[in-house]
């Protein structure tokens, strides 16, 4: 290969749609066949890949195949709920299933490489791209991190279905100071290697084959240059040996970032261990002289192209390089059967309290005899696939859809409101992801005072009403799509107020992409399900639960505010010196010991809805869970041969219907030498039980569950005692210990 060619690897365009700012809009014909490219973005559909890919196997001197890479998200035609969604499940079968699915669909684009799954750990919901996490916690991200990696890649490359997986964003772009988007992060190394680590660890061990740098800087250095996380820790530490693309743009932008001109930055970018520059040209521009001119070695660009062609390998891309185009997509009953079962584990139940003569007010009795339908999601089936989505929004049945088709006239229906109030909803109609005005249509303005009390109307005449409320999905959540305010968009918390003013019971149905703040709601209405943003089977996912077909099971992966001021609230929090055990907010501290605490004036501290909770239409009881072994000598961990002890915990469905509880463990170093949060997730188990069934459920502990980073960055054990707790939420009350002795 002569220099340029080297480089030309090391080169990724879109070639299609633009998921970024400054799109290139070069001639890539050419630049193919000058072999000037090594991989493509956004160029969907047999019949376009293609035509790059005769172009590289023909034209180009070394015939080497592009690579093509997608954004798949959440699924690809066939759009599954949101992976925050899915997280929610806490079901990494559902994760595997997902990707799997979009797998095979995306290889029958021509697609063989996938931007998924992003790992970032996020633990505040003004960052929008919280719906593309797993939510709050190293623990349950790491273990869908390899059930996501799995499934795309089902350990071989070389299968016909198979399509090279790119964990992302590495790393901690999660931690954007104050939640904007593309902001920097700042913290220890031990939060780092503890907390936002942990889930691209994962990915790697599963085998991922590529990793995405981030965009943002952590502790000063810019994600895209830094050798400690993309040599010292992914590829010294962890043996990757993949290759590593750069986000969108991101090499260039280090030049934003004040580390050196264009030159300077894609040499710093190389030398720090990036191997691809994704739709930015510095690589394609800026090497070549600089090898030549010998201030970067040529063994650096060769090592970088043996990491990207060895990946073109596995894939079989040089045996089998082109796609054979088939059908257009169908949502065939099959495919839908899938995305609905996984959205039906997905629904988180936050609320379900009794209203006079109906008990709890889920799921809807027969006693409902005319229900009203209400809100601006009820109806809106690009908002119910969800931000990012690769899908098309007409596969999507809506709510209105399924609730007329299951109570015909019984069903009375009013939008209520816009999602954005105004001219704001107007520019919602007409605009699509990127910013790009599609049609610029002239709509009258929706008259947001009228369809409320449209909607008044129809509460008034119904028995129970169900509103579908949220935040619009493809404009205000995913990528640049931070918040400072986390109610309801536009009037729909107007809209929400003047129906509960009607003294109907309100059933609220929440789609949304993030934690939204719903503490007017919990005061005030008697049922809430979380229900995210479904996907293709939304309606339908929503109806089974709303009826009581399926027993919701999903627990939230991401602590619910009180208050936006509570942000970062998650709940594997820092000790303080000064623990606020009981904040009494209906006065003013008046004593000392009230006043100077760890605590808010005008707030309590803890969630409105924890990690881990979610309802069920049945109830569990835990007994108090037992240890194996109450002393474990520190060497015997230390060896980290497999666990040393385990917790076991009976579970009975005490209630009269048959339910699926997620089973957690909590444990927390009372002792350590670096201090540790006050309780952190380390097992979990999903289990099906029959009215009055009981189950044993048992949770190995070892080295990976009880180390920690000390004050020299070294994961160790420490003789210590373990509080160790087991239950249905963050909030598990019942408890057992185990001590670390020397
Ligand atoms: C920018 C996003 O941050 C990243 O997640 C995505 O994969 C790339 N653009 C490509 O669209």
């Amino acid at each position: 290969m002569t220099l340029d060619e080297k480089i030309g690897q090391l080169v990724s365009y879109s070639a299609g749609f633009a998921t970024g700012p400054a799109a290139s809009n070069l001639t890539y014909d050419d630049l193919v066949a000058k072999g000037q490219v090594g991989s493509m973005l956004n160029v969907v559909g047999a019949e376009k890949t293609n035509h790059y890919q005769h172009i590289a196997m023909e034209r180009s001197r070394l015939h080497i195949p592009l690579l093509f890479g997608l954004d798949v998200i959440h699924g690809d035609h066939t759009t599954f709920p949101i992976p925050l969604a899915i997280a929610a499940s806490w079901d990494p079968a559902a994760a595997a299933m997902v990707a799997r699915t979009g797998a095979v669909e995306a290889r029958a684009d021509g697609i063989d490489w996938v931007f998924s799954p992003m790992v970032d750990i996020a633990r505040d919901p003004r960052w929008g791209r919280i719906i593309e996490s797993n939510g709050e916690d190293p623990y349950l991200g790491s273990v869908l991190a390899r059930a996501w990696v799995e499934g795309y890649q089902q350990d071989d490359l070389s299968k016909p279905d198979s399509v090279a997986s790119c964990v992302k964003h590495f790393a901690a772009y999660g931690a954007a100071i104050a939640g904007r988007d593309y902001n920097a992060t700042d913290m220890s190394e031990q939060t780092l290697r503890q907390v936002y680590l942990p889930p691209y660890h994962a990915a790697v061990e599963a085998g991922v084959a590529t990793v995405m740098s981030s965009f943002n800087s952590i502790n000063g250095i810019p994600a895209t240059a830094d050798p400690l996380t993309l040599t010292q820790i992914l590829r010294r530490e962890w043996g990757f040996d993949g290759f590593v693309v750069s986000d969108w743009g991101a090499v260039g932008e280090l030049m934003n970032h004040s580390i050196g001109d264009g030159p300077t930055v894609a040499r710093k970018a190389i030398e720090a261990g990036l191997d691809m520059d994704m739709e930015g040209n510095l690589f394609g521009t800026t090497l070549a002289s600089q090898v030549r001119s010998g201030k970067i070695p040529e063994s650096v660009i060769e090592e970088a192209v043996r990491r990207i062609l060895r990946v073109k390998f596995a894939l079989g891309l040089f045996d089998h390089p082109y796609t054979t185009p088939g059908p257009a997509y169908e949502a065939t009953s099959e495919r839908r059967a899938v995305a609905r079962k996984v959205a039906d584990e997905t629904m988180v139940l936050l609320k379900n309290d009794p209203v006079e003569g109906m008990g709890p007010l889920l799921p809807l009795s027969s006693r409902a005899k005319r229900i009203a339908l209400i809100g601006p999601l009820a109806d809106d089936q690009r908002d119910l696939l969800g931000a990012w989505s690769a899908g098309d929004p007409k596969n999507v049945i809506t709510l209105k859809e399924e609730l007329s088709e299951r109570l015909g006239d019984r069903l009375i229906y009013a939008v209520g409101c816009g999602l954005l109030a105004g001219e704001d909803e107007r520019i919602l109609q007409t605009v699509t992801f990127g910013g790009s005005v599609a049609g610029g249509q002239t709509q009258p303005l929706p008259d947001d005072d009228k369809s409320i009390a449209e909607a008044v109307d129809a509460a008034k005449q119904a028995d129970v009403a169900i509103l579908a409320l949220g935040e619009p999905a493809n404009w205000m959540e995913g990528e640049a799509a931070s918040r400072v305010h986390l109610g309801f968009t536009g009037n729909q918390e107007r809209l929400l107020e003047a129906v509960v003013a009607t003294g109907k019971p309100v059933i609220l149905v929440v789609l949304s992409g993030r934690p939204l703040q719903l503490k007017w709601a919990a005061g005030h209405v008697p049922a809430i399900l979380q229900a995210w943003s479904p996907g293709i089977e939304a309606g339908p996912a929503v109806a089974d639960v709303l009826f009581g077909e399926v027993n919701p099971s999903g627990k939230l992966p991401s602590s619910f505010p009180r208050a936006v001021g509570q942000e970062p609230l998650y709940y594997a929090q820092l000790p303080t010196g000064r623990p606020a055990t009981h904040v009494d907010l209906t006065h003013m501290p008046t004593n000392s010991e009230e006043k100077f605490v760890s605590r808010y004036m005008d707030e309590q501290n803890s969630a409105l809805f924890p990690f881990g909770w979610g309802l069920s239409y049945t109830r569990f009881h835990y007994e108090k869970p037992t240890i194996n072994r109450g002393e474990v000598p520190l060497q015997e961990v230390l060896a980290d041969k497999g666990p040393v002890a385990t917790v076991g915990v009976e579970v009975t469905n005490t209630g009269s219907v048959a339910g699926t509880e997620v089973v957690q463990l909590y444990i927390r170093n009372t002792e350590a030498s670096v201090e540790q949060p006050v309780r952190e997730l380390k097992g979990f188990a999903r289990v099906q039980l029959a009215p009055g069934e009981t189950k044993r459920l048992n949770f190995p502990l070892g080295f990976d569950e009880l180390s920690f980073y000390n004050v020299d960055v070294k994961r160790v054990v420490e003789p210590t005692t373990y509080d160790v707790w087991v239950g249905g939420s963050s909030l598990a009350d019942q408890e057992t210990e185990l001590k670390i002795v020397e």
